[in-house]
């Protein structure tokens, strides 16, 4: 059931580099690598409409034009869609300052456009209603906090956060769901660039702390993803797949000499053609697969070909094509790369890489 909204905006961050994930960021939006087939960020927007929330303010920077067409207008989703350019990645609290006029009093909801959680919004939403405090962050315990930024509680109160620390204090990290009222764009004001040029939201919370408003913390429920690199992809793309059901598209095609196994995805127009998949596994519209094997835990996005092949534990974007690879496995093949055999002599890698792409070659 959709929660009461009460006049609550949402602030969802979808610009930023993508630096760990290059060269896919190199010419795509990192938030819109598609996770079991679906962008990362159409994960948060669903949830934020589940939650009741009607308007939302997106965040973009260079890759504005390819969010802008994902996402729309935001009807699609239930909400109304507002786009707010930011002129460079600059830091997350310098997204909020930007955001001053769209939000006005009303309290917000802020969203990284690239963490995906399991839990839904909505009693974050009620339980901010409830407890009205100046700011609510959601924490999780995590093995790396170093990576993240960290909050120590004292007496289970919010005492400090330190953003990526060296030597992290507490091992809980802040996951990328923030509930904001105003006095937020009051702290932005008090706050200078970090160490790595940021306007950081974790000084602008702490300056909440250090000047006793009210800033309260909760634990997620269940599992939460910052999708920022590979391996977090990876096991976000797994997450997931533990949680898709069976169905076949009725203008899907598998042949008599095929096999799919436990649970398969296949969209519209998928053929299958002298093949095993073995699901958990997705094979999304009109991509082909011929004389292959696709294993479990494998996303193939659209307008796709695997041929020959055989892939397990992997995301393949848009237009690829993979021909004559005896196997391939914990990979992300971006849009429109080729993958073939080509047979030619002398027998060597013949390669054309896009700038930092990664091979490992057995
Ligand atoms: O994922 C949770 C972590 O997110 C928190 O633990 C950290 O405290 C927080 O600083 C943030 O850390 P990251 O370094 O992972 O943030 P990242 O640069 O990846 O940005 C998060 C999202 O916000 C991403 O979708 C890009 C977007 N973004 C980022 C910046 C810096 C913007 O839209 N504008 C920006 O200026």
């Amino acid at each position: 059931m959709a929660s009461k909204n009460h006049g609550m905006k949402a602030l969802v961050l979808s610009g930023g580099k993508g630096s760990r994930l290059r060269p896919i960021t190199h010419t795509s939006a990192k938030q819109l690598i598609p996770i079991v087939n679906k962008p990362i960020l159409f994960y948060g927007l669903e949830a934020i409409a589940k939650a009741g929330i009607k308007e939302v303010g997106i965040v973009v920077g260079e890759t504005q034009a390819e969010i802008r067409a994902a996402v729309g207008d935001g009807s699609a989703f239930g909400f109304k869609a507002v786009y707010i350019p930011q002129e460079a990645p600059l830091g997350l609290a310098h997204a909020v300052k930007i955001s001053r006029k769209f939000m006005g009093d009303s309290p917000f909801l802020m969203f990284l456009g690239d963490n995906l959680l399991k839990s839904g919004l909505g009693p974050l939403v009620d339980e901010f209603f409830a407890q009205k405090p100046n700011a609510q962050i959601l924490v999780t315990p995590v093995p790396n906090p170093s990576a993240f930024g960290v909050v120590e509680l004292e007496g289970g109160k919010v005492a400090r956060l330190v953003e990526k620390p060296r030597q992290p204090k507490s091992d809980l990290a802040l996951v990328g769901v923030y509930l904001f009222d105003r006095t937020i764009f009051k702290a932005i004001d008090h706050i200078r660039p970090s160490a790595r040029g940021e306007l950081e939201i974790t000084d602008a919370i702490q300056w909440l702390v250090d000047n006793d408003f009210t800033v309260v913390s909760r634990r997620t429920d269940g599992w939460w993803k910052d999708t920022g690199k590979l391996e977090d992809l990876l096991e976000a793309n797994r997450l997931i797949h533990e949680t898709i059901k069976h169905s076949i598209h009725k203008d899907a095609r598998v042949d008599a000499l095929s096999r799919l196994e436990g649970r398969v995805v296949l969209e519209a127009g998928a053929q299958v053609v002298e093949s095993v998949i073995r699901g958990p596994a997705v094979i999304g519209a009109n991509t082909r697969i011929i004389r292959s094997y696709v294993g479990p835990y494998s996303s193939i996005y659209f307008d796709a070909l695997v041929e020959n092949s055989e892939i397990e534990h992997s995301i393949v974007l848009e237009h690829a094509r993979i021909r004559d690879i005896r196997r391939i496995q914990d990979s992300l093949i971006g849009q429109r790369v080729e993958l073939v055999r080509s047979g030619a002599k002398p027998e060597a890698f013949r390669i054309m890489a896009g700038d930092s792409s990664r091979f490992e070659i057995p």
